[in-house]
């Protein structure tokens, strides 16, 4: 039997039950992430099955954000208004870097196991395929407050230095950590972990993470709107815990990391 189909956002009932499923599952995600670590990086398991090399991996897992989001987007009768291309715009930046180049920039050991699971994979292509079905037919179909006015809107106006800030360093605390590797370990096959040093890495094990989680709550802001919610949740379901578990790794598996650093949040956790 089909599920009943919702209209309680937008008044859309596909859009309404795809949002409310995505809500559902960002909820599983809290539930189920403490107690699982996503079979990738330093915690890979075979455990889980088939893996592909990360590069492959990364790429594949958040190629839907773009595919879906163009799709969808460009079929929306407000394609070709200011605000939405304004987030088109971000859109291209943001996966123009997440998506491409850095699963292409990863330094991953030549002939090194393959480390980047399926079935995260799988689950990641869950999430990033309605994260783009629902930004882009919010921005292009449904949202009734992208007037030329929202531009200087305060929730605009706040959001969006945060989340363009928070996306810089995110870029920046990668580039940190794709700089523990050096090409010629690379070339040898030689799948060597070193303590990240500089930038947020002063205060957090995972700026990376930390960054996410902003940029996500500025997008939010800026675009006010529960697709924004939707990724800002299942990114902080899965991203709290693992911060947790990666702060503990290299805290055992480093006699000498800095003991003043926290996992998440400097100062605090
Ligand atoms: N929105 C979301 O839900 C979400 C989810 C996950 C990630 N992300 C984002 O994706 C980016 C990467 O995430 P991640 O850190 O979880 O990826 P990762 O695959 O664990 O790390 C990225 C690369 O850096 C290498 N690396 C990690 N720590 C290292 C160290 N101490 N020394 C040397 N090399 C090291 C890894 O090598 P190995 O593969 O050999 O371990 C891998 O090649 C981050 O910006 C994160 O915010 C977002």
């Amino acid at each position: 039997m089909l599920a009943p189909r919702m209209t309680w956002y937008t008044g859309d009932p596909t859009y309404d039950t795809v949002l409310a499923l995505a809500l559902g599952f960002a909820a599983l995600v809290a539930l189920t992430a403490p107690f699982v670590a996503s079979p990738y990086g330093r915690f890979a398991s075979d455990k889980f099955g088939l893996a592909l090399d990360p590069r492959l991996g990364w790429f594949l897992m958040e190629l839907p954000a773009t595919v879906s989001f163009l799709y969808f987007f460009f079929r929306g009768p407000h394609h070709a208004d200011t605000v939405p291309l304004v987030f088109l715009c971000i859109w291209l930046v943001h996966y123009g870097n997440r998506g491409f180049y850095f699963p292409l920039s990863i330094r991953s050991p030549h002939g090194a196991r393959a480390s980047f699971s399926l079935m995260v994979i799988a689950v990641g292509w869950l999430v990033t395929g309605m994260h783009g079905y629902l930004h882009a037919a919010f921005f292009t179909s449904h949202a009734t407050h992208y007037t030329s006015a929202w531009l200087c809107d305060p929730r605009f106006l706040i959001g969006l230095p945060i989340y363009a800030v928070s996306l810089a360093l995110n870029i920046h605390s990668d580039a940190i950590v794709r700089g523990l590797r050096s090409r010629d370990e690379v070339a040898l096959g030689e799948r060597v972990y070193r303590i990240p040093r500089g930038g947020l890495f002063r205060w957090v094990s995972s700026p990376s993470y930390l960054t996410e989680l902003t940029a996500w709550a500025g997008l939010a802001l800026c675009t006010w709107s529960l697709a924004g919610v939707f990724i800002f949740a299942v990114s902080a379901a899965n991203l709290v815990p693992r911060a947790l578990s990666t702060h503990r790794w290299y805290r055992e598996r480093f006699p000498d990391y800095p003991r003043e650093r926290r996992a998440l949040i400097p100062f605090l956790m």
